[in-house]
């Protein structure tokens, strides 16, 4: 009888320590220094409470010493552009997964989450409808002079060149068919197929992309291979009038020689989502035909906040419960 009483007791206790283990005991920090819409943070909540793990919230903070004292004991972290190098890994001993609510993840040492047995993910074509939709309103705000009074022109019947044809680059194709462009596309990675199956021209050369097109829009991402890959030759090749817009990253360009580009060609326009880092130095010389938006926010839509934010909810309960790598990006 006691042995019966001794096997149910350990067998008790065992179930308790797993379940407490599997439910309570996950701690989610959302990190957002640029914080998502509330009620994409209700959605998150809901999603990570409802799967009975605790969320605590870092947002708008302005010092990486506060991120580093907030990751010190959680198991899971949700992300936007925040930076997660190799100092945010070391100081976070409990961390298995991280999740950019996004597509780019160049904000996260990858290498050094792998070394700490840290997963990461990203959330892709969550926040890329928002994206294009700012392309968009960003060509007709140049192709009407900044709204400055005086005589612009249509998008209508202009050639527009989408670089790399992922999520963002299809939804801008979609949505400047609505404006009659004639499109078109390149990318190494994607097949023609797939580009012309959109009706979207797929070009063979990014110069063939620039030298063709009155506006080209960026959509590749900042990776060792791109960086600075946006130059005075490349350009060049534009026709006059030539516009540039980019919502991808500030790193792919290289912004001494598109400042040389601009000083050489008064027709040109830079229309940007990510201020350089030569920000004043474009104000001051090229008034009236260059533009930044003082923050990011092609993904700062209530829309985007709620699909990408709970998408990335989604994955953390998907991965803790069910082992669920999907959007895995690290090895
Ligand atoms: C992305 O990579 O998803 C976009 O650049 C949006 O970034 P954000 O979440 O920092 O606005």
């Amino acid at each position: 009888m006691t042995l019966y009483w001794v096997i149910y007791l350990i067998y008790f206790v065992e179930v308790f320590f797993n379940l407490k283990s599997k439910t309570t005991e996950m701690k989610i920090l959302l990190a957002t220094e640029k914080p998502f819409a509330k009620v994409a943070v209700d959605g998150i909540r809901t999603e990570i409470e409802n799967a009975g793990y605790e969320l605590v919230l870092l947002e708008k903070y302005s010092d990486k010493s506060q991120l580093l004292e907030a990751v010190k004991d959680v198991n899971a972290i949700i992300i936007r552009s925040d930076i997660i190098d190799a100092e945010v890994f070391n100081a976070a001993h409990d961390l298995k997964i991280v999740v950019r609510a996004g597509a780019g993840y160049d904000n996260v040492d990858l290498e050094a989450a792998t070394q700490h047995g840290v997963c990461v993910m990203n959330t892709p074509g969550q926040n890329s409808n928002a994206v294009a939709e700012l392309v968009l309103g960003m060509m007709v705000y140049a192709t009407r002079n900044f709204f400055n009074g005086t005589s612009g022109t249509e998008l209508k019947g202009k050639k527009l060149g989408i670089h790399a044809y992922g999520n963002v680059g299809r939804n801008v194709a979609r949505i400047a068919k609505g404006f009659e462009m004639e499109i078109y596309a390149f990318d190494p990675f994607c097949p023609a197929e797939i580009i012309e199956k959109d009706d979207v021209v797929a070009v063979t050369s990014v110069e063939e992309l620039y030298k063709l097109c009155d506006i080209v829009s960026l959509h590749i991402p900042a990776t060792p291979e791109t960086k600075n890959s946006i130059n005075y030759a490349l350009l060049n090749q534009m026709p006059k009038g030539g516009i540039l817009v980019n919502t991808a990253r500030k790193e792919v360009i290289n912004e001494d020689e598109l400042i040389s580009l601009m000083e050489d060609r008064s027709d040109f326009k830079y229309i940007t989502d990510i201020m350089p880092a030569a920000n004043a130095k474009f104000v001051e010389l090229f008034s009236g035909r260059y533009f930044s938006t003082p923050k990011k926010m092609g993904a700062q839509t209530a829309e985007a906040n709620i699909n990408a934010g709970i998408a990335a909810a989604h994955q953390i309960v998907e991965f803790f419960k069910n082992n669920c790598e999907k959007y895995r990006v690290n090895k």
